[in-house]
């Protein structure tokens, strides 16, 4: 296979990107997205301060400008995110209680429900857990709702959208030994022991010095898998360059291939100038659009 989508097919696996409306009109960062990738993530354009802007209004112009290329392209999309700490809308970020979790709950069925039908899977919820060596979850509004409020985000998603795989999505929760990476196990665990419907286990895997490939990132993939669900490496990027990088790049490739229900790798952005970490030349294809050394691990590990 000669790109990156074909090669991750023959193993019946996808290969995405992160898409910013905004690059759309790039003529080079469309050519390579049309040819590389067969999913895609709408970097910032589903999030919920994009989605719903004043209580009760709701904007999809451009989630629906990625959705709309996604899909007259064959390409299939995953959905990001319904419910997150960051990146909520003003009105949502002073709320509480009772009122909060209403907010939480209506925008996942209106949000789901709109989309009802095209979303391969859905990032019901994202990053919920606390860094450090508590294993519990983070603090934020939505964790004050009651520790009960991502059961709740995945039942309303269910019922919105039943078609859809129902992810939960995180970041350091590569290492199997780290106590956030064992706090979500025991929570997907006690979601299937409970029959709460959860489908799949996210892995951002944001990789660099400070927060390297662990040697047991199989293990955490063969293990998540092992509670019944799917995982997915949802936002790749490893910053670096040259031949360490494209190892690095390898070895994760290579760690998913080897987990039968390892269904797809996602990469976050396309060019290293595209990336929210631009200065850490973290992706495959440099400023210009050229095929890095990493690129060309990918596509022979795939
Ligand atoms: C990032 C985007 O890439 C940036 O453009 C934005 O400014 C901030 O969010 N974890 C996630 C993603 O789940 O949504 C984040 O994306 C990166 C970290």
């Amino acid at each position: 296979a000669t790109t990156l989508g074909a090669a991750a097919a023959q193993s019946g696996r996808y290969f995405g990107t992160a898409v910013a409306a905004g690059r759309m009109g790039d003529s080079t960062y469309i050519g390579i997205l049309n040819r590389e990738f067969d999913m895609v993530t709408a970097e910032n354009e589903m999030k919920m301060d994009a989605t719903e802007p004043s209580q009760g209004r709701f904007s999809y112009g451009n989630a629906d400008r990625i959705v709309n290329h996604a899909r007259n392209q064959g390409k299939r999309i995953r959905g990001h995110a319904l419910a997150w700490h960051s990146q909520q809308p003003g009105w949502m970020q002073n709320m509480s209680g009772t009122a909060l979790r209403n907010a939480m709950l209506n925008h996942i069925t209106q949000v789901a429900s709109y989309y009802r039908g095209k979303i391969y899977a859905w990032d019901v919820v994202n990053e919920a857990f606390a860094d450090g060596n508590s294993g519990g979850r983070r603090d934020s509004n939505l964790q004050r709702t009651g520790n009960d409020w991502i059961e709740a985000a995945f039942r309303a998603a269910r019922a919105a959208d039943p078609g859809a795989k129902l992810c939960y999505n995180d970041y350091n929760t590569d290492d199997w030994s780290h106590a956030k990476t064992q706090g979500v196990y025991r929570m997907v665990q006690d979601f299937k022991a409970r029959g709460v419907p959860i489908d799949c286990v996210g892995l951002q895997s944001h990789f660099n010095s400070q927060s390297p490939v662990p040697s047991n990132y199989q293990t955490t993939l063969q293990n998540f898998a092992n509670l019944g669900v799917d995982v997915q490496i949802t936002e790749l990027d490893i910053e670096g360059s040259g031949s360490g990088q494209a190892s690095n790049y390898d070895r994760v490739t290579r760690a998913c291939l080897a987990v039968a229900r390892c269904t797809g790798i996602t990469v976050w952005g396309i060019r290293d100038t595209d990336s929210w970490r631009a200065n850490g030349t973290p992706l495959l294809f440099d400023g210009g659009g050229n095929k890095k050394a990493a690129y060309t691990s990918v596509l022979n590990a795939l």
